[in-house]
């Protein structure tokens, strides 16, 4: 058996998150300048099942077998052993290297789903075609992240800009005009899963208030759509900080973010936005190719732990990876 990797890239949520959770559509597409890329090898002299993980940004350093049981990478490699319907793994290794900051917002936990479970069916010889790898990915962010509405997974599998609705078939979006966004990190960790369940809580108290805020979510995302689709891609700005004002009116924005979106705006982006769960993680700008530097500088002068400039290119220029060594 050859060695095999795979990749999968970051992503970013351009509008509608927390409201996709509840039906509303959302817009995301991925970030190529951070990824995970994951590389299978066979131990020829090991023991069947014999499964060594090697994940250095994490510091894990384990055989697969003395991970707890409920530990994400030990369900994974059940569920695509069962996928493929093998009695047993042959004994392999799995080195894993993401450069995608974890609970940041960016999809670092579905990108290392995706391309472990690319990697691993390729070198077991049964590739399994995306819409599988997209439901390993799903039946993972289920386990370990309460209510996921499914677009991380997505956007993610298929590396290209899709407008989502929970449960419905996914659009590809059609880029008419690329565009430029700074992407910041407050560098506060923030837990998906936690911020979507305090949000259910408010829905259950007050389900009125947040069905008019998800709603307005979702008006703003319809119209964003039309805008990427005709290439308008300025009008994109006011929309961002629209969008913006409903997720701060819904409780996930906080003062960093919150700061970073304000020097953003001071410094001429045209739109911003906390992008995710929000409480921390990221939040993007868009901006034109003259500024992006100095919007980027002026972000990491205001706090942000890192910056990443990166366009969203027209369809035809998107690419998603999957290559033997
Ligand atoms: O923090 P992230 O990027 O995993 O964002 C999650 C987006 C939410 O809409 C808040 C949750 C979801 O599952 O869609």
């Amino acid at each position: 058996m050859p060695a095999i990797s795979a990749s999968a890239p970051g992503k970013v949520i351009l509008f509608g998150e927390h409201a996709v959770v509840y039906e509303r559509p959302a817009i995301a597409v991925p970030v190529s300048q951070v990824s995970v890329r994951v590389v299978v090898l066979p131990i020829p002299t090991g023991r069947p099942g014999q499964i060594l993980v090697d994940a250095p940004d994490i510091g894990l350093h384990s055989e697969l077998s003395q991970l707890p049981s409920d530990h994400p990478l030990v369900l994974l490699a059940a569920t695509v052993q069962s996928e493929l319907k093998l009695s047993h793994l042959p004994a392999l290794s799995l080195w894993i290297k993401s450069t995608i900051p974890v609970a940041a917002g960016l999809g670092s936990g579905a990108a290392v789903s995706v391309a472990i479970t690319r990697a691993l069916s390729e070198f077991l010889g049964h590739p399994l075609p995306d819409e599988r790898v997209c439901e390993v990915a799903f039946r993972i962010e289920r386990k370990y992240h309460g209510t996921p509405s499914g677009i991380d997974n997505t956007v993610i599998t298929y590396g290209q800009p899709i407008y989502y609705v929970k449960g419905r078939p996914f659009d590809r979006l059609s880029v008419r005009k690329p565009f430029i966004m700074v992407i910041a990190d407050s560098g506060i960790k923030s837990e998906t899963a936690a911020v979507v369940g305090d949000i259910r809580n408010h829905w259950q108290a007050d389900p009125g208030r947040y069905e008019t805020l998800f709603d307005a979510i979702a008006g703003i995302t319809h119209q964003a759509r039309d805008i990427i689709e005709d290439g308008s891609t300025k009008d994109l700005g006011p929309l961002m900080n629209e969008n913006q004002h409903l997720l701060h009116a819904l409780g996930v924005s906080c003062p960093e973010l919150d700061r970073l979106v304000k020097t953003a705006l001071d410094n001429g982006a045209l739109g911003a936005k906390l992008a995710g769960a929000g409480r921390g993680g990221n939040m993007i700008a868009l901006v034109e190719q003259t500024t992006a530097n100095a919007i980027a500088q002026s972000l990491k002068s205001a706090g942000a732990v890192r910056t990443i400039i990166t366009e969203v290119q027209t369809s035809s220029k998107v690419l998603a990876g999957n290559r033997p060594c």
